[in-house]
């Protein structure tokens, strides 16, 4: 294993290129379990499959898998070639070829200022029921109101994210060494068990092959424009792309590795896991509510917490205590993924901070855990209806989003601008102003380049041209002026 972390150390600093000694993954496979572990997370687990769900089941699966292998392996060869090049996080990497592309740095590295918060809350749930099978039976935690009746104005939901926020914190504290990452390996192995033996049971449920099929077979006149932002969208957020992560990990690889290689290992490995949880819950949704257009209809934030634990409670069968068991070790597991995760994504906040301030690493961590503590309060309001969200939306003009809560529109602030926003300037300046020959010799420098073609179209004409024209499209559906 690596020398290092799971999560993204301290840039050194403003040495230059890469041959100073940063690296530090141990080697290919340091580098893969590091970033896989920062991938797989709420977005595979929670966000996949509601999103999933909602947008079609196979349609959507579709989409996203081919902006995987196209847009995302281009994007994510970039990020790491470019830290691994400059040898450091974001904003120094862009500086690196010219004090005006700071701001791509700086605009990057402003979007896990805006997912962790929310994520801290989403950790919170996760926590709450993970102890809830300790206690609760089973039957309990399965009916229909629990999981509402526990995010409503209820403040024992701000106990539990602060319980969440504390135990980030605390490891960032101690310094995320070997351990964790060690760890993680044998955690992330039983996930994938249990969530292949949870799918499984899900599947004899009644009504759950339809499920399936709704999961697995594209439809495709569920296609539609929201569809592709929303599969493009989580694509960023599972794949930690557009926010410089893969730029500070790719800033400790080895000029010796094999870069496509381990990005195409990363790919694979957080794909798996999401299309996976999909397995685990859209055929059980749809066996719970009885059929596909029920769940589309409902599908949200809300679906792990509310369609699983009814496959839990299922497991009773085979003794009262079994839904219990198969509970914890699942939350237990989701818990594991979405710490792993939430720490990667909190010491991105340390690292810009401590770099912008100068003020060393406690004053950093002092201030991202207030920071994260304040803002997940309030968006935590959202759910308490202390806030009026709905001034936001109409501030902001997007009616779709009435509705919503506050932790929504965080994610689409994130998800949906920001991160868009980001790649299609990533994208520019490789393509167009450092040229894609700097990536696709930093690659070279190691091993062959097999993905070279696609990486270069993509990265200067197909990605840039796909952004602009489904963002704008996206912008006039929402604002009424065409309909897609
Ligand atoms: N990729 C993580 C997930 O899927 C979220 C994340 C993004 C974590 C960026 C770290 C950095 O849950």
């Amino acid at each position: 294993m690596g020398q290092t972390t799971n999560a993204p150390v301290k840039s050194n600093g403003h040495d230059g290129a890469a041959s100073s000694g940063r690296s530090s993954w141990s080697g290919k496979w340091g580098f893969i379990l590091a970033a896989a572990a920062s991938a797989v997370g709420l977005g595979n687990l929670w966000r996949f499959p509601y999103l999933a769900a909602k947008y079609g089941g196979g349609a959507f699966l579709l989409v996203y898998i081919l902006l995987v292998i196209t847009f995302g392996f281009a994007l994510m060869m970039a990020e790491s070639a470019l830290g691994r090049k400059t040898g450091q996080s974001a904003i120094g990497a862009f500086r690196a070829f010219g004090k005006k592309y700071m701001i791509i740095g700086i605009l990057a590295s402003a979007v896990p200022f805006i997912i962790t918060p929310y994520y801290a809350l989403i950790g919170g749930w996760v926590t709450k029921y993970m102890f809830s099978y300790l206690f609760t039976p089973s039957s309990v935690i399965a009916d229909d109101g629990y999981f509402t009746g526990f995010i409503l104005q209820n403040p024992e939901t701000y106990a539990w994210m602060i319980a969440f926020i504390l135990m980030v914190v605390a490891v960032a504290a101690l310094g995320v060494k070997r351990g964790i990452e060690r760890v993680s390996k044998v955690l992330m192995v039983a996930l994938i068990i249990m969530a292949i033996a949870i799918s499984a049971f899900s599947l004899t449920l009644p009504g759950a092959l339809d499920g399936l099929a709704y999961y697995l077979i594209p439809d495709f006149s569920k296609f539609s424009v929201e569809l592709v932002v929303a599969a493009m969208g989580q694509m960023f957020f599972s794949l930690s792309l557009a926010m410089g992560i893969m730029i500070t990990y790719g800033s400790y690889f080895s000029k010796k590795e094999d870069l496509e290689h381990s990005v195409r290992r990363i790919e694979i490995f957080d794909t798996g896991i999401a299309i996976l949880a999909g397995m685990m819950i859209i055929p059980a949704a749809v066996a719970v509510q009885g059929g596909a257009d029920a769940v589309a209809a409902k599908a949200g934030p809300g679906l792990m917490f509310g369609v699983l634990p009814q496959v839990f409670n299922g497991f009773n069968f085979a003794g009262d205590i079994m839904g219990n068991i198969v509970g914890f070790a699942f939350f237990a597991l989701v818990f594991f993924a979405a710490l792993t995760s939430c720490i990667s994504l909190f010491e991105t906040l340390v690292s810009i901070v401590d770099d912008a301030t100068g003020r060393g690493r406690a004053f950093s961590i002092a201030v991202c855990a207030a920071f994260v503590t304040v803002v997940g309060v309030i968006v935590n309001m959202g759910y308490d209806n202390m806030l009026s969200v709905d001034l936001m939306y109409t501030l902001f003009g997007i009616g779709e989003y009435q509705d919503s809560q506050l932790l929504d529109f965080f994610d689409f602030l994130s998800n949906t601008i920001m991160m868009p926003i980001v790649a299609l300037l990533t994208c520019i300046f490789i393509g167009w102003i450092i040229k894609p020959k700097v990536i696709v010799d930093e690659v070279k420098q190691s091993s062959k380049f097999n993905g070279e073609k696609l990486f270069v179209v993509m990265i200067k004409y197909i990605a840039p041209i796909f952004v602009v024209v489904i963002l704008v499209a996206y912008i006039l559906n929402t604002m009424h002026v065409i309909t897609l």
